[in-house]
């Protein structure tokens, strides 16, 4: 049968420094991470009826956390723009403290309502489900197995699709750091998940 793992990338720079946004590289311990990625999926991976392992793709965003996270993976990979991190527009680069202090006023908007507000020339949770469309359809069609490799607002409007979870709770589903969220089709048309922590 198959599988979609959903991770995040390691743990970037910015991670590390709280700051949204950018295009940095991991950090030595997202490294770590992108190290072991590959033994973790291939511990994972179903067999097909005559035994032969079945196929799989890597999605990623076309960012450079996402890229090096996959980069070990031993599998095909595909870029996808629409993976990239939601963007805070005038608050990239920011730590929310900085945001709080500069635009108070927008800190407080979003705190209201997470869903629907759009960073100053930059996106919304509403945007990014708009924007996500087209890689959910695709991965509706393939039959593949896929890892997609992604970020965490991007990470929680596809789980939150896959799990049927109402749009007003996608901007606070949690999905943690260093761990592989494993879903597994079931006949019923639901969803098994399986939280997998990576040490
Ligand atoms: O940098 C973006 C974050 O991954 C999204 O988190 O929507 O909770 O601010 P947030």
């Amino acid at each position: 049968a198959r599988r979609i793992w959903l991770t995040r990338h390691g743990e970037s720079i910015y991670n590390q420094k709280a700051l949204i946004g950018g295009d940095s590289s991991l950090s030595p311990n997202g490294a770590a991470y992108a190290e072991v990625l590959p033994e973790v999926i291939l511990s994972r991976l179903p067999k097909s009826a005559d035994g032969t392992p079945v196929p799989v793709s890597v999605w990623t965003s076309t960012l450079q956390r996402t890229i090096q996270t996959a980069a070990a993976l031993p599998f095909a990979k595909l870029r996808w723009k629409a993976l990239d991190e939601i963007d805070a527009g005038i608050c990239d680069g920011m730590t929310y403290a900085q945001i709080a202090e500069k635009h108070p006023a927008e800190y407080e908007a979003r705190k209201k309502d997470k869903l629907r507000y759009r960073y100053p020339r930059g996106e919304s949770y509403l945007d990014m489900i708009a924007r996500l469309e087209p890689v959910i359809s695709e991965m509706e069609r393939e039959g593949e197995s896929i890892v997609i490799v992604g970020h965490q607002a991007v990470l929680r409007v596809i789980f939150g699709y896959l799990m049927a979870q109402p749009q007003a709770a996608i901007p606070s589903i949690h999905i943690p750091l260093h761990t592989v969220i494993e879903l597994t089709p079931r006949p019923d048309g639901t969803m098994g998940v399986e939280y997998i922590p990576v040490p």
